[in-house]
């Protein structure tokens, strides 16, 4: 069996990203105008993956959680929150151009200080380049007007902090949680959606006594790992790396990198960051609110500290859908099909599709069994139903799209009231009656 660690790195990159076109997890953004440069358009299977992530990560962190709470914020927020972050300042990268073809690189990027596009080795000296995207509010375009696509989420959280206070009465340790859009205005996107100037985070900020943050520190990481572990992620393939003094952002006291092999190799994935109080007491200073947290006990007031997990979306779906890729010999193959089989292994609450019905021909008396099925299962589950092609190439889309169970609709079943069903990883067949399917598919399914 040939895994897809045996699948060249090079490969491997490409075959996820003709594979996310081909079957519609992602699309080059603008597509058909030429695209829009590291622009990344999800497509059908691509939403549901990625709202499975979303979903899955908001009941567990905030819904499972009596002491996390969720907010929605604006995306634009008033340019002096940006002031007070220190983003306005420092939220910068190094930036040189080559003076041979004149690519625009990062200098941290930069190996042997060579040109990764002409292997010129000769730079304008470095500047630092701020990330923050500008757009404008209102009929004119004066600076009064500049305001910023947020960099992070984060900062949504801070500035609710009192609104949280006042209208929740938490108490410590408690955690704002926030999913949205973030935009940077990054010198080198690139790697499909690995590094983009558009994506998605998912962040809490986890309010804590200042002598407690290393304790939730260690259970924040604790959470991460397992978060990981469900996500379906090789340990091997990750590195806890302890960002050292002087490399860590402008606001953090310690900083662990989630950090994953890519094919391209190893970069960050999430992150983990001992914020401090560095967040409110700017926050604080700049709005002149008083965002103190009071202890209902001792009656001491204090800005609490902030332990900050934060996870991206789109980085998720890459790696999920990079462990997930398998490449096997194939049972058997039709003329015109490739030898070998490729079935993405999702853990099953991932995969976009759970179920595929699939009727063995588009004759009516099979179809008025079949659509009942489909009719039934997808109030529970995501299900497709296709009546397309011979079964063995709709079994080969089903893999390749990993749905975990397909259930065939034959002629036998009018008389049996029986149904094939299918398990995409072992590529058994069992007969099971039609009634007992919502329930063996949930037990299947483990949801
Ligand atoms: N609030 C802290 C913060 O924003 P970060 O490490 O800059 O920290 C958090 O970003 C996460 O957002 C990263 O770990 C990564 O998963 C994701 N991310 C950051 N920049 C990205 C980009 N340009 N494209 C896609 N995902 C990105």
């Amino acid at each position: 069996m040939k895994k897809n660690s045996t699948v060249a790195n090079t490969d491997l990159m490409q075959n996820i990203t003709s594979l996310a076109k081909r079957r519609g997890f992602i699309f080059a953004g603008s597509d058909i105008y030429g695209g829009l440069a590291n622009s990344w358009d999800y497509g059908p299977l691509g939403v549901e993956l990625k709202n499975n992530i979303k979903q899955e990560w908001w009941r567990r962190f905030v819904q499972q959680r009596a002491d996390v709470v969720g907010i929605d914020a604006a995306l634009l927020m008033n340019p002096k929150v940006w002031e007070a972050s220190g983003h306005l300042a420092s939220f910068t990268d190094p930036l040189v151009e080559c003076k041979t073809c004149h690519a625009r690189l990062r200098e941290d990027q930069l190996i042997d200080r060579t040109c990764l596009n002409c292997k010129g080795k000769d730079f304008t000296p470095t500047r630092q380049f701020n990330m923050m995207l500008k757009t404008y509010l209102g009929p004119s375009e004066e600076s009064a007007n500049t305001v910023y696509f947020r960099p992070e989420t984060a900062q949504a959280m801070f500035v609710n902090f009192k609104n949280i206070l006042d209208t929740n009465r938490p108490k410590l340790p408690f955690g704002i949680a926030q999913q949205g859009k973030a935009f940077r205005n990054e010198i080198t996107p690139g790697n499909f959606v690995f590094r983009m100037r558009e994506f998605e985070q998912m962040e809490i900020e986890y309010f804590v006594k200042e002598r407690e943050w290393e304790k939730y520190f260690e259970h924040w990481l604790g959470e991460m790992k397992q978060w990981l572990k469900d996500l379906g992620v090789s340990e091997k393939k990750l590195h806890y790396v302890d960002i050292p003094d002087g490399e860590r952002a402008h606001y953090s006291k310690r900083t662990v990198d989630i950090e994953y092999e890519y094919p391209f190799g190893q970069k960050e994935l999430y992150g983990l960051a001992y914020r401090g109080d560095f967040d409110l007491k700017n926050h604080m200073q700049a709005s002149g609110q008083d965002l103190r947290y009071t202890d209902t006990e001792t009656q001491e007031k204090f800005l609490p500290h902030v332990i900050e997990p934060t996870w991206g979306v789109d980085r998720s779906v890459l790696v999920a859908m990079l462990e997930a890729y398998h490449e096997e010999d194939a049972p058997t193959a039709e003329e015109g099909e490739s030898a070998k089989r490729v079935v993405m292994k999702f853990p099953a609450w991932l995969a976009p599709v759970k179920v595929a019905i699939l009727p063995l021909s588009k004759k009516e008396e099979l179809s008025k069994v079949a659509k009942p099925i489909f009719e039934t299962l997808s109030k529970q589950f995501v299900c497709e139903y296709d009546e397309t092609q011979s079964i063995g190439k709709r079994y080969r889309r089903q893999d390749e799209i990993g749905t975990p169970l397909c259930i065939t609709v034959d002629f036998e079943t009018l008389q049996d009231n029986a149904v094939t069903i299918r398990d995409r990883d072992t590529m058994k067949q069992e007969r099971i009656l039609v009634k007992d399917l919502a329930g063996e598919a949930t037990k299947r399914l483990h949801v």
